[in-house]
């Protein structure tokens, strides 16, 4: 049985309030619904809660192992738990201790396999009497769909599409994200079978018995379903359900309907992106416009800062560098890399052998983040929601440049880019393709350089960022198009 992240952190808190330790909490008969737990009666039930303080980066790193395949999981998963609350809360930085290593590398497989998924998946086009829908058969190596589903939601939320895996299926409509079960029973028709096979096996693999109705209703009118070939059984399935099914759909399922929204183009009021280069008379372009972005309130960064600050270069450029955001001096003149950072990586860009007119400067945020100290702006780390909340704006940069190669410096750009969390260090040597076709390179943020722990590892982070530089641009095939 497919058990959910939160069914494994209702159950670990459970067993970390009565004080049972890893090596008594037999997590192998432990099923995800407390059913063929020893001591089920009492596994779940409500008890007095212990106040724990886990950080951040272990509930991260938990979500990450959650998805992966390995049957220890759950063990391993409430074995760091537990060492983090007793005693070890700084655990994850004591890089060589066993639990952290085996974990990390298992983290690691599992953004790859995510990874993987974003780059990999092959829709099909299928025509219906309300559209066309896409639909991709895809068996990533860990869980990852619900992990990677956003990913989709963002790159193409303008179409309606399905993805089936082994671990179950994701539906977008444009506007909404819902996730189903699928009935594996149903043979995937081969690679050339005409579109009616392959709808029928659309239709057979939803199980609507495991759809969490209450949700449902909530997240998706019911006006919706008629659209959704797969919910054409859903009335008869509501009204015929026994009453244990009833009582198994009410309790099993939060995570079907994901309360994921995102909205259309034309909505959010993405500009037309210049696709045909029809500006390429202008030398320099600013995507999107500076007035569109100045009154920018899709996260609340807007608000507070001076101004947007759109990206800026050559419309033919052939190589898109993305930071992180804008920091104060870039705030106050609206232009991108021009502090202390900018004129370290102008710098890096000289040695690399690149005029840093020829590439296309830009940032995954907007607007600056800062936390006001005394009469200083300290940068603030923009969250990830800011960051996916200025998407639009990336992909219009993007869709209007073309570029080749896509150099993300620093982990917030990768985000920005790839839609996902990964680490420079390793996002370096991964093979990573953008949605537009472009190849995305990973590099460390100029900022990384100037906050490096002592010369020499400032040194070798400049020397890398340098050579990534060089080889990006050599990648993109020089200046312009
Ligand atoms: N850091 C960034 O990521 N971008 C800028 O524009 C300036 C500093």
């Amino acid at each position: 049985m497919r058990v959910s992240f939160e069914a494994w952190r209702r159950h670990a808190r459970s067993l970390l309030a009565r004080g049972v330790a890893p090596a008594d909490a037999a997590w192998e008969a432990w099923r995800g619904d407390g059913s063929l737990f020893a001591d089920a009666a009492s596994a779940d039930a409500p008890t007095a809660e212990r106040e724990y303080r886990v950080p951040a980066a272990v509930v991260s790193l938990l979500e990450q192992i959650a998805c992966h395949r390995d049957p220890q999981r759950h063990a391993l998963m409430y074995r760091l738990l537990w060492r983090v609350t007793h005693g070890e809360h700084d655990l994850l930085d004591d890089a060589a201790d066993d639990d952290v290593i085996r974990l990390a590398r298992m983290a690691a497989a599992v953004r790859l396999a995510s990874h993987k998924m974003t780059a990999f998946v092959r829709f099909r086009e299928l025509r219906e009497d309300e559209g066309v829908r896409y639909v991709a058969v895809f068996a990533p190596e860990h869980d990852v769909l619900e992990r990677t589903a956003p990913f989709f939601v963002k790159r193409f939320g303008t179409m309606v599409w399905t993805i089936v895996t082994p671990d179950g299926g994701a539906h977008w409509d444009r506007e909404r994200l819902a996730f189903f079960d699928v009935d594996h029973s149903t043979a995937l028709p081969a690679e050339d079978a005409t579109e009616a096979l392959w709808l029928t096996y659309y239709e057979s693999i939803f199980n609507p018995a495991r759809l969490n109705v209450a949700m449902m209703r909530k997240e998706m009118p019911v006006a919706y379903w008629k659209h959704l070939p797969e919910a054409k059984r859903i009335p008869a399935l509501i009204a015929g359900a026994s009453e244990r099914a009833g009582q198994m759909v009410a309790t099993t399922l939060e995570r079907e309907v994901a309360p994921y929204r995102i909205q259309r183009g034309s909505e959010r009021g993405v500009p037309d992106a210049p696709r045909d280069h029809a500006l390429a008379e202008t030398t320099s372009m600013r995507i999107p416009g500076k007035r569109t972005l100045d009154s920018c309130r899709r996260c609340p960064l807007g608000a507070k800062a001076t101004q947007g600050v759109p990206g800026e270069g050559p419309v033919t450029a052939r190589m898109m560098l993305v930071g992180e955001q804008p920091g104060d001096e870039e705030d106050l003149s609206g232009k991108p890399f021009v502090g202390p950072a900018g004129r370290l990586l102008r710098r890096a860009l000289a040695e690399a052998g690149i005029d840093s007119g020829a590439v296309y400067i830009t940032n995954a945020v907007k607007h600056f983040s800062f936390e006001p100290r005394g009469k200083r702006r300290m940068h603030k780390t923009p969250a990830q929601k800011e960051i996916e909340a200025c998407g639009v704006w990336l992909d219009a940069e993007i869709d209007g440049i073309a570029p080749a190669v896509i150099l993300a410096m620093g982990a917030s750009a990768l985000i920005g880019v790839m839609g996902q969390r990964l680490k420079v260090s390793e996002a370096r040597s991964m093979e990573l393709i953008h949605p537009s076709g472009a190849q995305v390179r990973a590099t460390y943020h100029p900022s990384a350089v100037l906050r490096a722990i002592d010369e020499p590892r400032k040194a070798e982070l400049h020397a890398a960022l340098v050579s990534d530089l060089r080889a990006a641009f050599e990648a993109a095939g020089g200046a312009s198009a």
